[in-house]
């Protein structure tokens, strides 16, 4: 059988550092589904579309092709913002649906993380993971982390920031942030990347 690995969480909570590693022990390719509503948002930014008027997001969401992902700014907290304002959009999830199901298909299997594959893309995947930390931690490897690239940032700040981004991910009505009924949690808030990593490879090698 081919081997998804649906991985879900909260912003920071270190899912897409262990996707990557999951993806390279076990030889599968992986898709980090938060850069494609990153691209939607800044694509709607760029043409000036109003990010709360579902309909025009949906569109603008449908003219995505590949090379709007290659922008290196992406993974920046702006457009995590407005990637959680168009994420909100019926019309936008539909429009990103396929690509991911289709990812997700491929012969030998795949990893995808987001905050909906294992409820909603992909809710038949012999693996669901859903990796959380407490807000107060993963601020503060949030924090760490921009400071480390020079950035002036105060932990207070990005608290609140995480804090927000979870209300909002948690609180829409469509494809809410939530973990799938079968999902196995991890919660990395006393684990560093490599336990974090032994941890779900000890839960995907055991996986009926
Ligand atoms: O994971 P990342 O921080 O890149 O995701 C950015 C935003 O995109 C999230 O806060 C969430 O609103 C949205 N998202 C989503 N569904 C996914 C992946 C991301 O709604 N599968």
């Amino acid at each position: 059988m081919a081997l998804v690995i649906a991985i879900d969480g909260p912003a920071a909570a270190g899912k897409g550092t262990l996707a990557k590693r999951l993806a390279a022990h076990y030889g599968l390719p992986h898709l980090d589904t938060g850069l494609l509503y990153r691209a939607v948002g800044r694509l709607a930014r760029e043409r000036g579309v109003d990010l709360d008027d579902p309909e025009a997001a949906g569109a603008v969401a449908r003219d995505l092709v590949p090379s709007h992902l290659d922008d290196g700014t992406l993974r920046g907290h702006e457009a995590g913002e407005l990637a959680s304002r168009v994420a909100a959009h019926p019309p936008v999830r539909q429009a990103l649906d396929a690509f991911q199901r289709n990812f997700a298909a491929q012969p030998g299997g795949a990893v995808l993380d987001g905050r909906d594959i294992g409820t909603v893309i992909c809710p038949d995947a012999p693996v669901k993971l859903f990796v959380t930390a407490s807000p107060e931690v993963r601020a503060r490897r949030r924090t760490d982390e921009l400071l480390a690239k020079g950035r002036p940032v105060d932990y207070e700040t990005i608290l609140t920031e995480v804090r927000e981004r979870d209300r909002r991910d948690a609180g829409r009505s469509v494809a809410p942030l939530k973990p799938a009924a079968d999902a196995r949690l991890l919660d990395t808030s006393e684990l560093g990347i490599e336990d974090a990593f032994r941890a779900a490879c000890a839960i995907i090698d055991g996986a009926p």
